[in-house]
């Protein structure tokens, strides 16, 4: 039988990464954060010194590194160049370019191929903005997670203090929203609802009862 795939799309700070991270916990499915690669390529580029907004310099950049994958802790995680980054990728500076590197074809080409080809770890919970719309069409299970702006913000911002980023919640918001629009408005792969998709508003709900719900949908 083919391997399981479990797509929880939505838009930036909606819950995605905890809810599909604990759900592929619960399930014994592996977890892939496919945000996690955008977010390597955009950390490379600027590693580099080179122009995140320059679809040459981001293709050279992609071309030239090696990129290899492996499984720890439930995750299919990744290493670029041998070097594995962790918190660098969620940095103010790779959130704010990532979106315009997303965009550009020839790397959602590149990135779709890769996460198409993660099957071969095991059944997945994969999360995204183009999941279960693009990269897995056919995927067993479906899911949009979204929540309203100010508690996105909320949400992102209690992540951001702890490590010091030291951002007010009106500034994230600002930026999670510049980010849903580019993701929303891009021609390759925009953010949307796939119309076979089980829209959850988790708005008010704690991350445990988003994953109850799943789970009890997805008969886990
Ligand atoms: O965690 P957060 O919701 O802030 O974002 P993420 O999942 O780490 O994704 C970072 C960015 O990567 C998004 O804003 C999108 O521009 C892009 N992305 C995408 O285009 N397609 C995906 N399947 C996942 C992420």
């Amino acid at each position: 039988m083919p391997n399981r795939v479990i797509a929880v799309d939505g838009p930036a700070a909606s819950g995605k990464s905890t809810v599909a991270r604990k759900l592929a916990a619960q399930l014994h499915y592996r977890y892939v954060d496919s945000g996690a690669l955008y977010r390597g390529l955009a950390w490379k580029t600027l590693a580099l010194g080179r122009n995140t907004a320059s679809p040459e310099e981001v293709l050279d950049t992609l071309g030239m590194m090696k990129v290899e994958f492996f499984e720890a802790d439930g995750a299919v995680r990744y290493r670029i160049d041998g070097y594995e980054p962790r918190a660098e990728i969620r940095s103010e500076s790779v959130s704010s370019a990532v979106s315009s590197v997303a965009a550009m074809p020839g790397v959602r080409t590149a990135v779709t191929q890769w996460l198409r080809d993660m099957v071969r770890f095991g059944n997945l919970v994969m999360e995204g903005r183009d999941i279960g719309t693009v990269v897995f069409p056919a995927a067993d299970m479906k899911f949009y997670l979204d929540a309203s702006p100010e508690e996105r913000a909320r949400r992102r911002h209690a992540e951001l203090t702890p490590t010091g980023d030291a951002a007010d919640v009106n500034r994230v918001m600002s930026s999670l929203q510049s980010r849903d629009r580019k993701d929303s408005g891009r021609a390759t792969a925009p953010l949307c609802i796939a119309v076979d998709a089980q829209v959850i508003d988790t708005t008010g709900l704690t991350i445990d009862q988003v994953v109850a719900e799943i789970a009890k949908r997805s008969g886990g």
